[in-house]
């Protein structure tokens, strides 16, 4: 039964910059929802995927140095522990772990043709389609099966999750590896970091949710990993049950134990964090405001989905925040989706005009205080709301 705990307000679509801001751009509701039988946390609105997925799709992977060494890291793991002739990553993006691999050794599938094509040009075989059945049986013909699968931040904004993975499960070899990194829920709830929910990011995964959604499909977690990627998150080692080559290793057992300490199979847990989310709306909007009254200006740090949630939940408008900036060339001179707050190109010295810079990218705060340490120095102050709202000062 799926029960509702948190309404985020109206929103709109948070990957869909526009040239001009249009007050009548589409919103919809943004309510969570805990399933008390399958423990998996949802949003209750499906945007159409070819909505959210578009030619011009401004998120790129390779952005950040972040991003950039952990899929390089990733690439050296899979080198080094697994047999397989081809990889295949659903949801390839701008290629940020394929171009790590021989050409011959990789396939990519990517909906969005702006990426799917930045890694076609380079060489790299991708189907610039959704992942399906369908795309699976003309995979198979084509390739036969596929050792290792690798999915990042990808099957959580599919809906139907039991398509997906009997899809995976169709094209997976026997001794097979899937491998899928999502942001944790455990890391959201802990972290107060309620921006993870957007319309792309339908569900938000545990390690006991994914673990009751395999059983349907006959696999298996195998081995977990902590990641700091995306502001905590887990990578799953998945096999098919019958294969019993690979042992389970403890720290899957390790993971779902310290989820359901911390609560995260009952629904009192997403009540507390509804009343923590408002708290912190309440808070940062005190801060913003303190700030404006005492003269000071405060830009943006990164123009990211999550911060499309933020300023939209807190109504958050250019009084508060008068801009922000981003590296992504698809985001600037835009304007954040909802709101008429324009997103500048990101230049050394942009950040003089400003005394404090609200971390939008929060989950890359320690590569921006790194980078932006000159500045911090001089004065600069940031601000951000994870996992409460504070300024940090040098
Ligand atoms: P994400 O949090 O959804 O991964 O998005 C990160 C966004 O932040 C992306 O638009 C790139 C932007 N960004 C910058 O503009 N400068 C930076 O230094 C970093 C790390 C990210």
């Amino acid at each position: 039964m799926n029960k509702f705990f948190l309404n985020l307000g109206k929103q709109p679509l948070a990957n869909n910059y526009l040239k001009s801001f249009k007050q009548n751009q589409i919103r919809y509701n943004l309510r969570l929802f805990f399933n008390t039988r399958n423990k998996m946390v949802s949003i209750s609105k499906r945007i159409p995927s070819e909505k959210m997925f578009t030619n011009n799709y401004p998120y790129r992977s390779s952005m950040s140095k972040t991003m950039r060494n952990s899929f390089y890291k990733l690439s050296l793991e899979l080198k080094k522990k697994f047999i397989f002739k081809k990889i295949l990553e659903i949801g390839s993006n701008d290629g940020a772990l394929i171009t790590n691999f021989k050409k011959n050794e990789v396939i990519g599938v990517e909906p969005c043709k702006n990426l799917a094509q930045i890694t076609s040009k380079k060489g790299y075989l991708t189907y610039n389609k959704y992942w399906n059945y369908e795309l699976a049986k003309k995979l198979k013909k084509k390739h036969g099966e596929i050792d290792l699968i690798y999915s990042a931040n990808t099957l959580t904004h599919i809906s139907n999750l039991n398509d997906v993975f009997k899809s995976i499960n169709y094209l997976l070899s026997d001794k097979g590896v899937l491998i899928i990194e999502d942001p944790s829920l455990l890391e959201c709830i802990k972290k107060n970091s309620y921006d993870q929910f957007y319309n792309e990011h339908i569900y938000l995964f545990s390690a006991l949710a994914v673990k009751n959604l395999l059983s349907n499909h006959k696999l298996e977690i195998f081995d977990i990993k902590n990641l700091s990627t995306h502001g905590g998150s887990l990578r799953y080692y998945i096999k098919k049950k019958k294969n019993k080559n690979l042992k389970n290793k403890i720290s899957v057992k390790k993971q779902i134990n310290k989820e359901k300490k911390f609560g995260i199979h009952k629904y009192k847990t997403y009540k507390i964090f509804s009343q923590n989310v408002k708290k912190s709306k309440d808070s940062l909007l005190k801060m913003l405001r303190n700030i404006k009254k005492n003269g000071n200006k405060v830009i943006g740090y990164g123009a990211t989905a999550k911060a499309v949630t933020v300023v939209n939940y807190c109504n958050i408008n250019k009084n508060l925040i008068s801009n922000f900036i981003d590296t992504t060339p698809e985001k600037i001179n835009k304007y954040i989706p909802g709101k008429n707050i324009k997103i500048l190109k990101y230049k050394n010295n942009i950040l003089k005009k400003y005394d404090y810079a609200f971390l939008g990218a929060w989950n890359f705060k320690k590569e921006i205080l790194n980078k932006e340490k000159k500045i911090f120095k001089k004065g600069l102050k940031f601000l951000t709301h994870i996992p409460k709202p504070k300024i940090i000062y040098y």
